[in-house]
């Protein structure tokens, strides 16, 4: 397998979609069952051999700081009360040998801009981006485990996709692929239906090599007037391989209310002591 060392979470977004709540708490610290969003992206990071973690975050977010951090007193009270299974569950948040990073977006620049941020620390690797948002939920690798495994060269991107409907095109990265095959020839970034290359659209992961923060430091606000990572990468494409992958597994898009209720359906099926609560329900697996 190849390992990817440093994955970068771009978490700096205000969440206006789940106001009031994330007023004060960060889209990304929202629960699936007891398990914020987050904490399904670093996993999946450290399945594909993260050991750096980088999130790009502004001042508002510093609770995403805080639930990686070790929390002495509350771990003091769980030991003492004898509740080694939930002091388990908050000391073994992330491996031992895994880092994190904490660097800042000034400004709501866009999501090339986020990525950029981080360029200092990833320095002269590839590296994976996951948007935590979009929750992949699957039984072997993980997606971003699955995309390593096919850009072992250090030079190809890989991005992952899915089909979406026509009518969705306006939501996402569009691509468009060669004929029978996987590599990208263009990518555009939230086209209208009438526009859209096609129905494939990309979502959350992303494994780029860092020839991709030189293109970035060149990409001029593009669509909604923010530096879009989807421009940087349509310039990429013309110089090496990015692929298409179609990753296995469920993809639940927590950035709205309808995604968040679906993953929260799916996960509750599969724990013995709520599926009765859910089996039958549409949405359930
Ligand atoms: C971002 C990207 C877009 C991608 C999407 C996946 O858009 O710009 O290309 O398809 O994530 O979730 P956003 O959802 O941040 O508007």
């Amino acid at each position: 397998m190849t390992r990817l060392h440093k994955v970068v979470f771009p978490v700096a977004g205000l969440g206006t979609r789940f106001l009031p709540a994330t007023k004060v708490v960060p889209k990304e610290m929202l629960p699936v069952l007891d398990r914020p969003l987050i904490q399904y992206a670093v996993d999946e990071a450290v399945d594909a051999g993260a050991d750096t973690l980088v999130f790009v975050t502004n001042r508002y977010k510093h609770a995403i700081a805080d639930y990686f951090d070790s929390a002495y007193e509350l771990e003091e009270t769980l030991e003492h009360a004898g509740k080694r299974k939930l002091l388990a569950t908050i000391q073994g948040l992330l491996p031992l040998r895994v880092r994190c990073i904490y660097v800042t977006q000034e400004r709501a620049r866009g999501l090339g801009h986020a990525v950029l941020c981080a360029r200092a620390v990833i320095g002269d690797e590839p590296f994976g981006i996951i948007l935590p948002d979009d929750l992949i939920l699957n039984d072997g690798p993980g997606a971003l485990r699955q995309m390593a495994g096919r850009a072992a060269d250090g030079k190809t991107g890989v991005l992952a996709v899915e089909e979406v409907p026509y009518a969705d095109t306006g939501k996402y990265g569009i691509v468009d692929v060669e004929p029978g095959g996987d590599r990208i020839r263009h990518m555009v970034e939230k086209p209208s239906p009438a526009e859209a290359p096609s129905n494939l659209a990309v979502v959350g992961r992303y494994v780029l090599p860092p020839r991709i923060f030189d293109l970035l430091e060149t990409t001029t606000p593009g669509a909604g007037g923010e530096i879009q990572l989807t421009d940087a990468i349509a310039a990429l494409l013309k110089e090496t391989p990015v692929l298409a992958h179609r990753f296995a597994g469920q993809r639940f898009d927590c950035g709205n209310k309808a995604g968040m209720v679906r993953a929260t359906l799916h996960v509750a099926a599969a724990d013995p002591e709520l599926r009765h609560l859910v089996t039958g329900l549409p949405g359930t697996s």
